[in-house]
C-alpha cells in the first residue's frame, strides 16, 4: 500500500467520526506488515474528557484485532486542519509506547497537505516502563 493510499484510508475515516462538540473531524489508517489496515475516528461524548481521538482507536481497533507494536508499519492521519493535523499529547503517549519509535507518521488535512514524521520525533523523552523501574 503506497503513502496516498494509507492517507486515502485516513480520510474515509474520518466521515465515522462523531464528533458533535468540536466538529472537527479526525480520521486515522495504521498499516500492518500483512497489509491490514486498521481505522480510527474521534468518538466524543458529553461528557468531554470522554472523547476519544482517533489515533487511539486505530491502534486499539488493530490490537482487538491481535495485532501489537511489532505488526505495524506506518499511520496517516487526516483532518479539516490549516496544518496538517498532529497527534494530541495524549495520543503520542500512547503512541510512544504501542507504536515503532521510527515508523512513519503521516499528518495531513483535506488540502492534501501532508508532512512525514515519527513518534520518537514527536515524543523525545517521554515517559515509559523503564521510568517505573
Ligand atoms: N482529535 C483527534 O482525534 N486527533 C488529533 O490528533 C487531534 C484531536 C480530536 C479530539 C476531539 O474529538 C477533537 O479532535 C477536537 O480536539
Amino acid at each position: 500500500m503506497t503513502k496516498e493510499e494509507l492517507i486515502e484510508r485516513a480520510k474515509e475515516a474520518r466521515k465515522l467520526s462523531y464528533s458533535p462538540y468540536s466538529n472537527f473531524a479526525v480520521g486515522a489508517a495504521l498499516l500492518c506488515k500483512d497489509g491490514e489496515v486498521y481505522v480510527g475516528a474521534n468518538i466524543e461524548n458529553s461528557s468531554y474528557p470522554l472523547c476519544m481521538c482517533a489515533e487511539r482507536n486505530a491502534l486499539y481497533n488493530a490490537y482487538m484485532h491481535g495485532k501489537k507494536k511489532e505488526d505495524f508499519v506506518a499511520m496517516a492521519l487526516c483532518a479539516a486542519s490549516d496544518d496538517p493535523c498532529s497527534p494530541c499529547g495524549a495520543c503520542r503517549q500512547v503512541l510512544s509506547e504501542i507504536f515503532p519509535s521510527s515508523a512513519p507518521i503521516y499528518m495531513s488535512n483535506l488540502k492534501g497537505q501532508v508532512e512525514e514524521t515519527t513518534i520518537k520525533e514527536l515524543l523525545p523523552y517521554a515517559f515509559s516502563a523503564d521510568d517505573l523501574k
